[in-house]
């Protein structure tokens, strides 16, 4: 009996991480951010809010419009702007969107995919999730839950508010 392939599809993010530009603007945030004392923009950050974003679609049903790799490639992108923003002062969701475009492309998503995946990454500081469509929105809740504020030496000179910050390990 042939072999069905449940995974077809859902890989297209390993394509990303071996994108050069990808590796190259992950080095550029890596060698700007080597004294940060805060968190760091780097893969683990990426791979941690993929996941996060990937266990809340799951256990909200895991809407059909969305597929894994397509959560994993907002996920491993969201924050690929960061040395734009620390070089050219552009703001790093709207730089990112542009520099995720082109990693799409080569990486096998479609044209309407990297559409979603774009805006989702465009969005993923605006505060109020009705104005964000729904990849957007886990995006952005895994973002924040993906920080680890409750084990953070910086965390008395960060700037995010005392309720903000993640008291425990939820996710
Ligand atoms: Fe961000
Ligand atoms: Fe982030």
């Amino acid at each position: 009996m042939k072999k069905v392939n449940t995974q077809k599809n859902l890989n297209r993010h390993k394509r990303i991480l071996e994108d050069k530009r990808y590796l190259k603007c992950l080095s550029d945030i890596e060698e700007l951010e080597k004294n940060r004392i805060f968190c760091k923009h780097n893969l683990s950050h990426f791979i941690n809010v993929a996941r996060i974003a990937t266990i809340i679609w799951q256990e909200e049903g895991g809407r059909n419009s969305l597929k894994r790799d397509i959560i994993y490639a907002a996920g491993l992108l969201h924050d690929i702007g960061r040395a734009e923003e620390y070089t050219k002062g552009t703001p790093h969701e709207e730089a990112g969107a542009i520099i995720a475009g082109e990693i799409l492309q080569s990486s096998g998503y479609e044209d309407k995919e990297i559409e979603m995946i774009t805006r989702a990454i465009s969005a993923h500081r605006i505060k109020d999730d009705n104005d964000i469509d729904y990849l957007g929105q886990i995006i952005s809740k895994a973002d924040k839950l993906s920080r680890e504020c409750f084990a953070c030496s910086a965390s008395d000179m960060c700037k995010w508010s005392k309720e903000k910050k993640n008291k425990s390990l939820e996710y």
